[in-house]
């Protein structure tokens, strides 16, 4: 809920004061507010059984793939997470208690005629796993929606079949995580979006007909701060039933109702499209919808473009080029790597991409940077994820045609010094390249990535570039008037080296490859966590970027307190910031426009070559 509603936005500008004196979103926090809870300091790792065995999520199925996955070495790379999807549930008894299928999970038969699923948890545990579930935040799940001849739905009245969270968050949660033992939960949104008075599943299974919080590619009716309070509940809800912290909330609204923008203020993960199909084209589709959001990702808090589809389909051991390709992707974008193939019968070349260490280590790195796209051609993409040791970046170089292609990246790009060498090292091949100076140049070929981890002079010798921190930023407001699919994509939201439409930022005639742009009316928390003793940036409007009439004032809080703030910048106007910062632990970013003209996206602006430079050289930048 941090965009403004429109019609307020429509009406203050209007006004002839700031609007940004009047709007919430623009007041300082004073803190980083992103969830912060949960285990997911790094994106989850593990097995999700729902693309190999859709509804048959059996028990001696899914602990042969656990068996797997220590024999073959998956768990000593990292995959922890073995999750149980859609499909595990019998019915709702008249307590409101939920039952387990036990004739697929008979672990989970309890003397007494009750079940369980503590024996599996314990199991999943003393094997050195953790335990993952699935539920929905509505009255129904997906599978009751688009599996509806599986054997597997829940049975009963309309009343026992209702297995979903709504109406029970509380117990249902209190049972999963405390009684059961669970360790993951994956909250579905089937039932917020498909059991519409008439949809198929009500007219057809006699479900109860809910009115959809969640209309499918329709912002305008869909009701997103309806959906965001949903889950916003349970991620409350699962920071109290786990007072050790030692949970992942994995929101599953497939890049509906503004999850992209509010996911990580609720959850650890969400998913930002639809479901993953084992093609290239889908595999490219679900990228897409993740990586120009490199703001909104960090520790703690994922980008989610879903499951790999590596093994199946155009990712199997027969397409390596595309399966290294696909895990290279989900590792820049720092995505969860959730396996989601029958690992029994894995031929072994799947099973050493996927073992990877050095490609892992990518995804896995402490930072939580996801990457940047520094070029963004057809065929070609260029990817720059700064990691946790300063100077070291892994760089990506995609080709997304059918054809050979070349590709180039300049040290620029890499956030690296021009004249200084570069020590580099191909994460496939596991081999050193000769140490080199200048742009870097590849013929690749038809959809294949050139992993590279990169070593050389950071351009900012003694902090960072606030770009090459992203996993240290929230976007609190990202500018734009209330949700919306549409302008989401027609405008884009908050860039690191960009204007949110791609652009590169541009302030009073001087081009700057580095700063954040985004649109006025914003703020930007920066996790600064007292290490910083100046932040310095050119602010201004963007060149050329209409809004001919608007003004911008850009206001930087340090823990909730004005260090500074500029007078009002109109277009072809810039201003040069260097404020003190030391022992701000929370910095925060606000621009807020005036005269605006109504009707009217707010003007782009850029917090242009913003610099964090550091009390002591020697403190890391992590
Ligand atoms: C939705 C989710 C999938 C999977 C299925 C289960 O489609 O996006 O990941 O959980 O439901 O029915």
């Amino acid at each position: 809920m941090k965009r403004m509603l429109l019609a307020t936005l429509l009406s203050l500008s209007a006004l002839p004061a700031a609007a940004g004196q009047y709007s919430d979103a623009l007041q300082p926090s004073g803190r980083f507010s992103v969830y912060g809870h949960g285990a997911a300091a790094t994106p989850p790792m593990g097995f999700n059984p729902w693309n190999a065995f859709r509804t048959e999520v059996d028990q001696a199925r899914i602990a042969s793939v656990v068996d797997a996955l220590q024999q073959r070495g998956l768990q000593d790379a990292g995959y922890r997470y073995v999750n149980i999807d859609d499909g595990w549930w019998l019915r709702r008894d008249a307590q409101g208690r939920i039952e387990i299928r036990t004739s697929m999970f008979p672990i989970a038969q309890q003397a007494d005629g009750g079940t369980s699923f503590r024996a599996w948890t314990d199991m999943l545990h003393a094997r050195g796993f953790k335990a993952g579930l699935y539920t929905d935040a509505g009255r129904n799940a997906c599978s009751q929606a688009f599996d509806r001849h599986s054997p597997n739905l829940p049975v009963g009245s309309v009343a026992e079949r209702e297995i979903g969270l709504q109406g029970f968050e509380a117990s249902d949660l209190k049972t999963m995580f405390q009684d059961w033992g669970f360790d993951y939960l994956k909250v579905d949104a089937c039932g917020l979006a498909d059991f519409g008075a008439g949809s198929e599943p009500v007219k057809q299974s006699g479900h109860r007909a809910l009115r959809p919080l969640i209309v499918r590619g329709d912002a305008q009716r869909t009701d997103a701060d309806a959906v965001e309070t949903r889950y916003a509940r349970v991620g409350r809800l699962l920071a109290d039933l786990n007072p050790d912290g030692d949970f992942v909330l994995s929101i599953c609204p497939w890049g509906e109702a503004g999850v992209r923008d509010w996911g990580g203020e609720h959850g650890n993960l969400w998913r930002t499209s639809p479901d993953i199909e084992p093609t290239w084209a889908s595999m490219l589709h679900n990228f897409d919808s993740a990586s120009r959001r490199e703001l909104y990702a960090g520790p703690g808090r994922w980008n989610d473009p879903d499951m790999l589809a590596i093994g199946l389909g155009e990712f199997d051991a027969q397409h390596l080029t595309q399966a290294r390709t696909h895990f290279s992707l989900w590792a820049m974008l720092s995505a969860p790597l959730l396996l989601g193939f029958d690992l029994r019968e894995a031929p072994q070349p799947l099973i050493d991409l996927l073992t990877n260490p050095e490609v892992i280590a990518i995804d896995q790195d402490p930072a939580g940077n996801q990457a940047v796209l520094v070029a963004d051609g057809r065929p070609v993409q260029v990817l720059v994820k700064p990691l946790a040791t300063r100077g070291e970046r892994a760089v990506l170089l995609f080709n997304r045609g059918d054809a050979p292609a070349t590709a180039q990246v300049t040290p620029a790009q890499m956030k690296l010094a021009d004249d200084a060498s570069i020590r580099m090292r191909d994460l496939w091949r596991h081999a050193d390249l000769p140490q080199t100076r200048g742009a870097l140049r590849f013929a690749l070929a038809p959809h294949q990535a050139m992993l590279l981890k990169v070593r050389g002079t950071p351009v900012e010798l003694h902090g960072a570039l606030l770009s090459e921190m992203t996993g240290r930023i929230h976007v609190a407001a990202d500018g734009l008037p209330s949700y919306s699919t549409a302008l989401d994509q027609a405008s884009g939201t908050p860039r690191a080296d960009a204007t949110p439409e791609g652009l590169p930022l541009q302030v009073a005639g001087e081009k700057y490859a580095y700063g954040i742009g985004t649109h006025a009316d914003s703020r930007l928390e920066v996790a600064t966590r007292g290490e910083f003793a100046r932040f310095a940036a050119t602010v201004g409007l963007q060149d050329n970027a209409g809004q001919t009439d608007a003004s911008v004032v850009f206001r930087v809080y340090g823990d909730g307190k004005l260090l500074h703030a500029t007078a009002p910048l109109t277009a072809g106007k810039s201003a040069d910031l260097d404020i003190d910062t030391t022992g701000v632990s929370v910095l925060e970013l606000v621009a807020a426009s005036q005269n605006a003209p109504a009707g009217s996206l707010p003007p782009v602006v850029a917090w242009a070559d913003a610099r964090l430079r550091q009390l002591d050289k020697r403190i890391k930048v992590k």
